[in-house]
């Protein structure tokens, strides 16, 4: 990061605004959440919270989906796959979660996110039970048999490197809420056990 972009954080008085992210759900009737989906590339994470987000909004829910390939096309668009580049992709998509569940919407992320202490560090910005880790867990083997954009194909070319589960490391997570394997479940049972999560817990 250049150091010149960056300010001491000493410096910054957060400015006490008089709605709260209560306030502003209260309008929408809805409780907001982060449910944030980790897993390899090709697990099937973007057409889940797609599928997903479908599903609340047909319910009247007022939802927002964050996709890793997305963002990565603007907001992220100066960031490398690099380790300390993903490091500082998730502590991005983290904090547009943040502000965005304080907008009193759901927030779904679909991204590969694939540090825990990353997911662990999302997981401290949100109160107790608004962030709800959901690990994608389809196997590598299937989601490399899948490969829907060429890239495990280009990794093992060594044409790209840095490839999550070939030269880059996933670290799955120890403690989701939910666990969801996109080859051995339905498309609607997956969304209807996560929507169940957002909706009752
Ligand atoms: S993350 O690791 O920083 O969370 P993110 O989910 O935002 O990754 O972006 C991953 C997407 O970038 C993949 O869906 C894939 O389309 C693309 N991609 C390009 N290069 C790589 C790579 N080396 N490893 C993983 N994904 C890659």
């Amino acid at each position: 990061m250049n150091e010149a972009l960056s300010m001491p954080v000493s410096r910054i008085r957060p400015y006490q605004l008089s709605l709260s992210s209560s306030d502003r759900a209260a309008l929408k009737s809805q409780r907001p959440r982060c449910l944030w989906m980790t897993g390899l590339s090709g697990a099937g994470k973007s057409t889940l919270a797609n599928a997903l987000e479908l599903q609340l909004h047909q319910l009247g829910l007022h939802t927002f989906v964050l996709d890793g390939d997305n963002l990565r096309a603007g907001l992220c668009r100066d960031l490398g796959m690099g380790a300390e580049c993903r490091r500082e992709n998730i502590r991005r998509m983290a904090e547009v979660a943040r502000l965005m569940v304080d907008a009193g919407l759901i927030v779904i992320v679909a991204a590969i996110s694939p540090f825990r202490a990353e997911r662990e560090a999302a997981r401290r910005l949100f109160a107790e039970g608004d962030f709800i880790e959901v690990y994608v867990s389809t196997p590598f083997a299937v989601c490399a048999q899948r490969d829907p954009k060429g890239l495990y194909q280009a990794a093992r070319d060594g044409r790209i490197k840095d490839f999550t589960g070939i030269d880059s490391p996933y670290e799955a997570p120890l403690g989701a809420e939910c666990e969801i394997d996109t080859q051995a479940l339905e498309m609607v049972e997956a969304c209807r056990r996560l929507s169940g999560l957002l909706i009752k817990k």
